[in-house]
């Protein structure tokens, strides 16, 4: 079982932080360098491919060790091999978070409650690499006869958001003939747009959704399944082969109306955000053939190993944890951006906002207590070299202190290489102005001056290949789960996200009769549905 959990504000690890931290007198970042000319040696770590450059974070020698004597003197170590063991970690729901094992192999033995888990992986592995042989051979046919060549994959939040940003990161490697959609918001304009990209004949329908009851995704799959009904002129296609359901909720799904021959399944351990190792990657295993997602999930495993194993000081999950909980609990940092210079990395971003924010968004301990210390930082970003004519204005020459993850792919085949020298030296050059300012300079007049000292990280893959991309993703997971155990908190649990549903369920289900917006929950909400309604008549009674 997990040991009790420490808060971390009472270790004397973290009074010794305070003590770094006080008096906002921060480190130069360009004296940090002259005076140790070996720093970019000292603080960087190279792994399997990976190279996380971190010394143009605003710490030091005696900073850095404090961090790790922080790891040390908290549970984390016990809190990672309860994650690792199956423990029950997911407290409030009693759950086990047991992604790893989605990616693990037999001689990891994996076990949940006691149970093995590699056997039934296994078999769902090879159930999506029937499917994705099939469908990229041009086996699986419609019910016209006519072989699959449109997937549009339906869901939202974690059952859309990873399949999207690997069939987006690893497009090179996509079938040639096949065409894969996403549809997650409930925004009908956005359906039916995607929709009318598709030939009914040819689609398959793939729904993603861990409880199957989602609104969104049901509501869009529900109009998917209206649209191909009317295309092809017959009723009934919800129990056709052109439709397969991704869930951990089969009960559900049956009863959607989907046949149990076209329903995969995961399990209840396996966290929404985290659910990309799973069935859920069924689409990025027809896209981008069933050995590209092995190569994915061997990645991930890679970075599990790593982290699993590696002393904290040469642990790259870890360094970037602590940096994050220097910069919010003791230089009061309130946000992180992810600033891809890699196209293909443009949803990473939104990836890790959800992973980030839904996991450690939270203000109560693992046991109940309101946490008063700062927890999850507000993330977000956009791909270089874009941003740079976006907001980079406000890093270079605002007060605003922004730790950056700056991530870039060091060979690029699919590229040119003037287009990917370019790419490169706006990566080094932003990251060098970010830390050196233009305060060399002088008499410069004061609306020209960058100060400098900002600071950013630099994770640059060998090349954007599915098992870097996987390692990518498995490092952030352990990031995210590392600053939930030091912070105390559930990662893997997201109440805060029910309250809205309910809301939007009773006005959908409350109709007004008289228009003056009974069914609102508050004066302001009847103000504007009686505003909408005066226009649209949307939430009138029919
Ligand atoms: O946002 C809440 C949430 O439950 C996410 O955690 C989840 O990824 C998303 O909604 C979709 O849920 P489901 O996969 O059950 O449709």
């Amino acid at each position: 079982m997990t040991k009790t959990t420490t808060p971390p504000d009472t270790l004397p690890a973290w009074r010794t932080l305070e003590a770094l931290a006080a008096g906002g007198k921060r480190l130069d970042l360009l004296s940090l360098f002259q005076k140790d000319p070996d720093r970019h040696r000292r603080f960087a770590l190279s792994v399997d491919g990976l190279l996380l450059d971190y010394s143009k974070n605003l710490i030091d020698e005696t900073i850095f060790s404090a961090l790790l004597e922080l790891a040390e003197q908290s549970t984390l170590g016990h809190q990672r091999d309860a994650l690792f063991n199956g423990d029950p970690i997911n407290c409030s729901e009693q759950r086990a978070a047991l992604h790893t094992a989605l990616r693990g192999e037999r001689e990891d033995g994996y076990r949940c409650g006691g149970q093995p888990l590699n056997e039934q992986i296994s078999a769902t592995l090879a159930e999506m690499a029937t499917i994705s042989g099939l469908v990229r051979e041009g086996k699986w046919l419609g019910v016209t006869g006519k072989a699959v060549r449109d997937i549009v994959h339906i869901g939202i939040g974690g059952s859309v958001l990873g399949p999207q940003l690997a069939c987006q990161a690893l497009r090179p490697y996509r079938h040639p003939d096949l065409r894969v959609h996403f549809i997650a918001n409930v925004d009908g304009e956005d359906v039916l747009n995607t929709l009318n990209q598709l030939d009914p004949e040819r689609t398959l329908v793939i729904v993603a959704s861990k409880t199957f009851t989602t609104q969104e995704t049901l509501l869009n799959t529900r109009t998917t399944l209206h649209w191909l009904e009317q295309k092809l002129q017959r009723s009934g296609l919800v129990s056709s082969r052109q439709v397969i359901a991704l869930t951990a909720n089969r009960k559900n799904a049956e009863a959607f109306g989907i046949p149990s021959s076209q329903i995969l399944t995961f399990d209840e351990w396996v966290g929404g955000r985290y659910s990309v190792w799973s069935c859920v990657g069924l689409t990025i295993s027809i896209s981008l053939g069933h050995e590209r997602f092995t190569e994915m999930l061997g990645g991930a495993r890679a970075m599990d190993r790593h982290f699993r194993s590696a002393p904290f000081a040469e642990n790259m999950p870890v360094i970037l944890a602590l940096l994050g909980i220097w910069y919010r609990n003791f230089l009061d940092t309130t946000s992180v951006a992810i600033i891809p210079y890699c196209q293909r990395l443009s949803l990473l971003p939104s990836y890790l906002q959800q992973l980030d924010m839904e996991s450690n968004g939270k203000s109560v301990s693992q046991s109940g207590e309101t946490i008063a210390y700062q927890t999850g930082p507000v993330l977000w970003g956009q791909t270089g070299t874009n941003a740079q004519h976006t907001f980079f204005q406000l890093f270079h020459q605002s007060n605003h202190l922004i730790p950056l993850d700056l991530v870039a792919a060091v060979n690029e085949p699919e590229s040119i290489d003037e287009h990917h020298r370019t790419l490169l030296a706006n990566l080094l050059a932003q990251a060098s102005a970010l830390m050196t300012g233009n305060r060399n300079q002088p008499d410069l007049p004061a609306h020209l001056i960058c100060p400098g000292n900002k600071p950013s990280n630099l994770l640059l893959l060998d090349a954007l290949t599915p098992y870097h991309f996987g390692q990518v993703l498995a490092l952030y997971e352990h990031k995210v789960f590392v600053q939930g155990a030091i912070w105390n908190i559930n990662s893997y649990d997201q109440w805060g996200v029910e309250l809205g549903k309910g809301i939007a369920s009773d006005l959908l289900s409350g109709h007004d009769s008289d228009q003056d917006g009974e069914s609102a929950p508050d004066p302001s909400t009847r103000q504007l549905l009686n505003h909408i309604n005066r226009r649209t008549g949307l939430f009138k009674t029919p």
